[in-house]
């Protein structure tokens, strides 16, 4: 499932922003780059309005529940409590295309208003992805925004993600954090040599660094012992 806006050249960068969640909802699914690649969630939700979409996932099995129906419609009777991270991918508003597809389900200005609306009501986490337009800079202007190229190697479109939330101590998948594939392989060495050394440290040494650890970094600390809890 090819789409035009799919996240098959960005699904990393907008995983590597996500933070930890126990409920996962992805509300415009299409061929699903970003549920196919990330680390699973206790319970997963994909929306797509359009039936072919939700079949041929049907066909091939997935990764999460399947909705057939409307992301607002949803959005709207879903139950939240809080461990929610819900990702919204929307077809481009019609002034940032470059050529004239259309999806068989398409937004039209008010739908869009009215989705960026509700996702900002919402009392959980929530990323968008989309391209720089009017509607999106003016609605979404509070809102935390990263900028990543869709293109791969080969650069391409501007692709923005919006967080309602500022930069998560406690991520989903670290390991997908960074902004190239040589930055999150430099930092996976990094990683291994500090695991390497405090391996090699005695009982004594190690329980220093971990007390040093713990009274400098004491936000992720408390974090981590909730999430454990
Ligand atoms: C930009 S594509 C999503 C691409 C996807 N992120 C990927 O990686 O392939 C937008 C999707 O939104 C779906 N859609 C359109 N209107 C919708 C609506 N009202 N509710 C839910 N999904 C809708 C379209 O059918 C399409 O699959």
């Amino acid at each position: 499932m090819a789409y035009v806006g799919g996240k098959g050249n960005c699904f990393t960068r907008v995983i590597g922003a996500m933070p930890r969640h126990t409920v996962y909802i992805e509300t415009h699914l299409g061929g699903g780059a970003v549920m196919r690649a990330k680390r699973p969630a206790p319970r997963q939700i994909g929306i797509d309005a359009d039936e072919r979409v939700i079949a041929c996932w049907r066909e091939r099995g997935a990764p999460c529940e399947l909705v057939h129906g409307d992301a607002i419609a949803f959005l709207k009777q879903f139950q939240f409590t809080g461990g929610e991270l819900v990702y919204a991918d929307p077809p481009y508003p019609a002034e940032v295309r470059s050529g004239s597809y259309r999806y068989r389900h398409d937004y039209r200005e008010e739908d869009h208003a009215e989705l960026l609306e509700l996702l900002a009501s919402l009392s959980c986490h929530v990323l968008i992805s989309g391209q720089p337009s009017r509607l999106y800079n003016e609605k979404l202007i509070a809102w935390r925004c990263m900028e990543f190229g869709s293109g791969g190697r080969r650069g391409g479109r501007r692709e923005l993600l919006w967080a309602n939330f500022s930069e998560p101590l406690t991520l989903h998948e670290p390991a997908k954090a960074g902004a190239t594939f040589r930055d999150r392989e430099r930092s996976k060495r990094r990683l291994s040599t500090i695991q390497r050394k405090v391996e090699r440290m005695g009982a004594a040494e190690r329980t220093l660094f971990v007390e040093w650890l713990a009274a400098t970094y004491p936000g992720h600390v408390k974090r981590l012992e909730n999430e454990i809890a």
